[in-house]
């Protein structure tokens, strides 16, 4: 019959398995999988503490400015205790069909509370109440990877300051380069880590804003005090478009991409170690903490922390590139898309806390083989620039003649199957009748590193001070 459905519409209590949030609009439930595609409560229940935060200072507002009467509010705010006991008890009896942990709170309360929990709502709406939430999960996410972060680098930099005269090839190209020392390489990693804990700051300050009473994208038309709530929350201020407030997502997306950063990071440092660990380097030894056998090779001792550390990168890129995908082409304001910010958020953030927690605790435990590092050190030529650079300091010549003289000194050698120092003077003489016994002094591998004193360069001497520098700095 047609007229049912109107019949239904005026009835005093919303359908069987309606949202009783809004059931007098609504004559009949969800589709089962509008349910299943619509509701958020799996995973957004992540956000009940910010949630329940958000309700209290929203409600202190509203009885400050006399919008909800006192004996409300201390209703209210008893009320959400006795939620947050029953969250972390595990008693909370979430409902699917009210959706989301703001649906679920605040109907929980108006069952618990009655009408007083009923007027929480106002001068609110889910779309001011998700994006302050959502800040204020990410600013804690924020928080917690940056103490991570600088755990992470108190454990290069340790490190760095043991080997700060520990010689080791340096690549390019993943070639023989010149010799570095292995505290240098350590503390490379130390600046980009450096560099992600500012990125997260500025992510964070720029975050530090309240959306809470934009409302449904309008603003309201009740007298709310915006700063009062913001202060509350701890945040900066108040947002100051209503419009933007409800509809933007750039912290998020700061927060991936600062992420993104630092998660490539520790996968090119997790490449390094999966590289210096195997056979053919033997550079590095991990511990048996950090690594596992094989279930057929006895002899395996696989590297798979730092493998996983260079995989979860894939995540948290993904996470990123996912929501940029999300918001792209949105209209103001909100539109339901938003709800898809979360997941690859919660996802992200453990992904790397993750990676950063076992690249610490990797690098903590490693053990470098000194000896193999600095016998390739010195293999593949590693001083030929020394050499160079020396026929420029003694004999004057130009740097690129001296390059010249030095490449066929390096050929002769590869011919001869010895390296630079194996060549006799009088060879030495008769590719550039200059050279001197002296020039021996600078082909070692010790002196190569010991002559790079640089601002920024990898002597021992100034590895040493930017470790201690860096501890210094960390402490
Ligand atoms: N669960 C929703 C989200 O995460 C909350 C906001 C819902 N707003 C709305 N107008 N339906 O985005």
């Amino acid at each position: 019959m047609s007229s049912e459905p109107m019949l239904q519409n005026q009835a005093a209590t919303p359908p069987q398995g309606a949202n009783a949030q809004w059931g007098g609009r609504f004559a009949q439930a969800p589709a089962e999988i509008m349910q299943r595609i619509n509701a958020s409560i799996g995973f957004d229940r992540k956000l009940w503490r910010q949630d329940i935060n958000g309700s209290r200072a929203h409600a202190a507002m509203l009885a400050h400015v006399g919008i909800i009467s006192a004996v409300d509010q201390s209703a209210i705010d008893a009320g959400l205790t006795a939620i947050a006991t029953e969250i972390e008890a595990g008693t909370f009896p979430f409902d699917v069909a009210l959706e989301d942990i703001h649906m679920n709170i605040e109907a929980r309360l108006a069952e618990r509370i009655g009408d007083a929990g009923r007027r929480l709502h106002t001068a609110r709406s889910r779309n001011d109440q998700v994006a302050t939430d959502f800040r204020l999960w990410v600013r804690d996410a924020i928080d917690g990877l940056t103490a991570q972060i600088t755990d992470t680098m108190t454990a290069f930099a340790t490190r760095a300051a043991e080997h700060a005269a520990t010689v080791m090839p340096g690549f390019t190209h993943l070639q023989t380069a010149q010799p570095v020392t292995f505290g240098h390489h350590l503390l490379a990693y130390v600046e980009m880590f450096a560099r992600d804990r500012t990125r997260l700051a500025d992510c964070r300050a720029r975050l530090n804003q309240c959306p809470l009473g934009s409302a449904a994208l309008a603003g309201t038309s009740f007298p709310i005090d915006r700063t009062m709530t913001a202060q509350a929350l701890g945040f900066d201020g108040a947002t100051a478009n209503s419009l933007d407030s409800v509809s933007d997502r750039d912290f998020a997306l700061e927060f991936l991409a600062a992420s993104a950063i630092c998660a490539m990071h520790l996968s090119r440092f997790a490449e390094e170690i999966i590289i210096w660990c195997s056979a053919p380097y033997g550079f590095v030894r991990l511990s048996d903490a950090f690594t596992t056998g094989s279930s057929i090779m006895p002899q395996k001792r696989n590297p798979d922390a730092a493998e996983l550390a260079r995989a979860k990168t894939g995540r948290v890129t993904g996470a990123l590139v996912a929501l940029l995908t999300v918001m792209k082409g949105l209209p103001l304001a909100y539109a339901k898309d938003m709800q898809e910010d979360k997941e690859p958020v919660f996802e992200a953030a453990e992904a790397l806390s993750l990676s950063l927690a076992a690249t610490a605790g990797m690098v903590r435990d490693l053990i470098p083989n000194s000896a193999r590092m600095r016998e390739v050190a010195g293999s593949g030529f590693s001083t030929a620039t020394d050499l160079a650079d020396w026929l420029v300091r003694v004999l004057g010549l130009p740097f690129r003649t001296a390059h010249h003289v030095t490449g066929r000194l390096v050929a002769c050698a590869e011919h001869r199957g010895v390296d630079l120092a194996g060549l006799s003077l009088k060879e030495m003489q008769d590719v550039e009748p200059g050279i001197t016994a002296d020039i021996f002094g600078v082909l070692t591998v010790d002196a190569s590193v010991a002559s790079r004193t640089s601002l920024g360069g990898t002597a021992p001497a100034r590895v040493a001070e930017a470790a201690r520098r860096w501890l210094e700095v960390l402490s």
